[in-house]
């Protein structure tokens, strides 16, 4: 049976950063069969569609005057393929935060890393979620997806993906041509422990825990995210609204000898740095500054708040706004991280 459609609905509680749009229909899905009765819909097979997860890294800046498709497809399933490694897989609609919890619960380690990233496991391979150390990359076993334009099944191999820094062949080639309805993820009961990033040390050295389980980490960063980065309940928001950005190591130098105090880590390309756009926007004076209903984060100057009532134009306005001082001021373009729509 096709999942009932309702008209003129807004977007408000489906958005982190509380944007009170609306979406011409919406509907909800909560299996493949669902999902595929709705794009075989031939009412509605004309119709611009938008998949939507927690809606937690997403702008819009107007009205969508399409199909909405909330996701609620759900389920975990784990097969032990020996050596205490398993392939775990979860519908694309579960909460990405429950979802490593249960992980962690289980003893399967890989995604403590990545523990209270807001929104859906669908959407982490979309950019390739990360923090702490790690990448979904590293762990993602294959992505199952549906065709939006035949409702074909198609499963890509991680290779397949073509994962980069907060990006995938999801985000570029295949943009907006595949519902993920399931992913798979090989994790294990011995892993290799990601606490290099130094706050993650800091923590568990307050809570002098010199061996620590994959508990220990997941909540290490529990604690750390929560210090600094702002709760979409309280605070719209969509995390870091730009990219890092990777420029080669001769501009790096220059800039260096110009900037002395300035923020970079080698990017893993060769010859590239990644740069800590958090303090380019705040050395341009942007950190806590609030203009209107919008402005930079007082405690993270790469998130970019909506303290509310702000339409997304008025986001999007100031966004260009510190994306043209960081240019002006020390030649780099920064790239939004976040979808505009
Ligand atoms: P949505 O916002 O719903 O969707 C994002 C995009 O993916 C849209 O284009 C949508 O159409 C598409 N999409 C969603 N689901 C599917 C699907 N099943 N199939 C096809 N397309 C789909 N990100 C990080 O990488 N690291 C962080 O540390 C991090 N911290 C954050 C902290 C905060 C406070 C917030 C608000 C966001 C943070 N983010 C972070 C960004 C965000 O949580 C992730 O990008 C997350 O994966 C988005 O999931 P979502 O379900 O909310 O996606
Ligand atoms: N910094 C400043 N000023 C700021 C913010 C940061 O000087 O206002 C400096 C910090 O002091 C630190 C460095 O910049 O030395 C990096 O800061 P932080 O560790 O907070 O991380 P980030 O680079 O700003 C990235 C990701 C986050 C992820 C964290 C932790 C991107 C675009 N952002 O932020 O991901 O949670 O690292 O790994 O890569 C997201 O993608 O939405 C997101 C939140």
């Amino acid at each position: 049976m096709t999942p009932s459609i309702t008209r003129n609905v807004s977007l408000k509680a489906y958005n982190s950063f509380g944007i009170d749009v609306y979406a011409a229909m919406m509907t909800s899905v909560s299996s493949v069969q669902e999902l595929k009765a709705v794009l075989s819909d031939e009412t509605i097979s004309n119709l611009p569609k938008l998949i939507l997860g927690g809606g937690s890294n997403i702008l819009f800046t107007a009205d969508y005057p399409g199909l909405v498709i909330l996701n609620n497809i759900k389920g975990i399933t784990a097969k032990n393929i020996g050596q205490g490694d398993y392939l775990v897989t979860a519908g694309s609609g579960e909460n990405w935060h429950q979802f490593v919890q249960h992980t962690v619960s289980m003893g399967w380690g890989g995604l403590e890393n990545l523990s209270l990233i807001p929104g859906t496991v669908g959407a982490a391979p979309i950019q390739n979620i990360g923090a702490y150390g790690v990448e979904v990359k590293d762990v993602i076993h294959n992505v199952e997806a549906v065709s939006l334009k035949d409702g074909s099944i198609v499963t890509f191999s991680a290779a397949d993906c073509h994962f980069g820094y907060r990006d995938s062949i999801f985000k570029r080639a295949a943009k907006g041509q595949f519902v993920i309805t399931a992913v798979t993820f090989i994790l294990t009961e011995h892993p290799i422990l990601h606490t290099g990033y130094g706050a993650i040390e800091d923590e568990l050295k307050k809570n002098h825990i010199t061996q620590p389980s994959i508990a220990d980490i997941s909540k290490a960063v529990i604690n750390i995210r929560s210090s600094k980065l702002p709760d979409p309940k309280n605070l719209g928001n969509a995390g870091s609204f730009f990219k890092n950005p990777e420029i080669d190591e001769h501009q790096f130098l220059s800039l260096k000898s110009e900037h002395p105090g300035i923020i970079a880590y080698p990017s893993g390309t060769p010859g590239q740095m990644k740069l800590a756009a958090g303090w380019l926007i705040e050395q341009c004076g942007w950190k806590g500054k609030q203009i209107g209903q919008v402005g930079m984060h007082a405690q993270q100057a790469l998130v970019l708040v909506n303290y509310g009532g702000a339409t997304g134009r008025a986001l999007l306005n100031h966004a260009e706004l510190v994306r043209n001082s960081v240019h002006d001021k020390f030649g780099v373009m920064l790239e939004m991280e976040v979808n505009i729509l």
